[in-house]
């Protein structure tokens, strides 16, 4: 396996705004654990965010409402150990920011100074938009949040997907105007189909990127372990297990080597640590060649309800 991650600078908020520029696909996942953040740095990914998912996929709770922000740091400080050479987000979890501007800059400074995360993000619109501004102020970037929110899926009346109809586009597009405006540096949207996330896309600024929301944004995120079907609970509709796409490559390689035993002295190249990088890589470049996510895994929208979103004062054709 070869290593990049000494060879590799970490990438910064310039690098994001010019490969959004470019065209150029970001790739990014989310990490609980100093093993996986390690792997995914060797394998190359374009940032990291340790997510509150982390509650339910590594903690075991059955939502991310009881992630707790010493349980984040804690996560978030393996994380940054396993990828010191890496952009790092920290998920700020629920109660960490809803309180006051002053609770939401303390809490989003902790995941700076005791985890060494380079951002936070939060989820929310235009009621997210002092807090935002707040914690920019405080000099730390911050992504914001769109779609399907998990914190408050309660709202939208269960885990839905946003930003099909006309009302909830242009209510989604008006927050992703708002939060830009607040001061956010990226934004993330989750589950929405391809075109109205692309719309948002197209007429934001600020780097737009989506899980679950089709090609037509600026990067991808994936869950760790959605990629490694890890997760006994359930599978999203909109994720890839990349284990099956590389298996045939890991035999191959693991065949190749004469001793086992001897294998690896130095650097664990054996087992697990080799195939998850493996996988990890070829998701990249799916992202990077614009073969993930096609279709089957994004989530569709009829004819009749796009041409409605087309009518829509607030969608720009070109
Ligand atoms: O916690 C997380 O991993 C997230 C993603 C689901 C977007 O916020």
């Amino acid at each position: 396996m070869n290593k990049v991650s000494t060879e590799r600078k970490k990438l910064n908020l310039v690098d994001f705004q010019r490969m959004k520029a470019k065209n150029e696909m970001v790739a990014w996942i989310t990490s609980y654990d100093m093993p996986f953040a390690y792997s995914a740095e060797q394998a190359g990914i374009d940032m990291i965010l340790v997510g509150d998912s982390g509650g339910m996929v590594q903690l075991g709770y059955q939502t991310t409402n009881p992630v707790s922000m010493d349980e984040m740091i804690t996560l978030a400080k393996a994380v940054r150990r396993g990828a010191p050479n890496t952009f790092v987000i920290g998920d700020m979890p629920q109660g960490s920011y809803e309180v006051g501007d002053k609770e939401a800059i303390q809490n989003a400074l902790r995941f700076v100074k005791e985890a060494g995360c380079d951002a936070i993000k939060l989820e929310g619109g235009k009621r997210m938009c002092s807090r935002v501004r707040a914690i920019t102020d405080a000099g730390i970037l911050v992504m914001g949040h769109l779609g399907l929110t998990p914190q408050s899926t309660s709202s939208f009346g269960g885990y839905r997907v946003q930003g099909k109809t006309v009302e909830s586009f242009e209510k989604t597009l008006e927050d992703a105007f708002a939060l830009q405006e607040a001061g956010i540096f990226s934004l993330l949207l989750e589950a929405m189909p391809s075109e109205p996330s692309g719309q948002i896309r197209k007429q934001l600024k600020v780097p737009v990127y989506g899980i679950g929301a089709g090609q037509y944004v600026d990067g991808q995120l994936i869950i760790m372990h959605d990629l490694m079907g890890f997760y006994q609970s359930f599978r999203p509709w909109f994720t890839k297990c990349y284990i099956p796409c590389v298996v045939k490559e890991f035999e191959q390689y693991i065949s190749s080597i004469t001793d086992i035993r001897k294998c690896g002295t130095e650097e664990r190249t054996d087992g697990l640590l080799v195939l998850a990088t493996m996988a990890i890589k070829r998701y990249i470049d799916e992202v990077k060649e614009g073969k993930f996510p096609q279709e089957e895994f994004s989530y569709p929208l009829k004819e009749a309800d796009l041409e409605k979103l087309k009518s829509s004062k607030a969608w720009k054709l070109n």
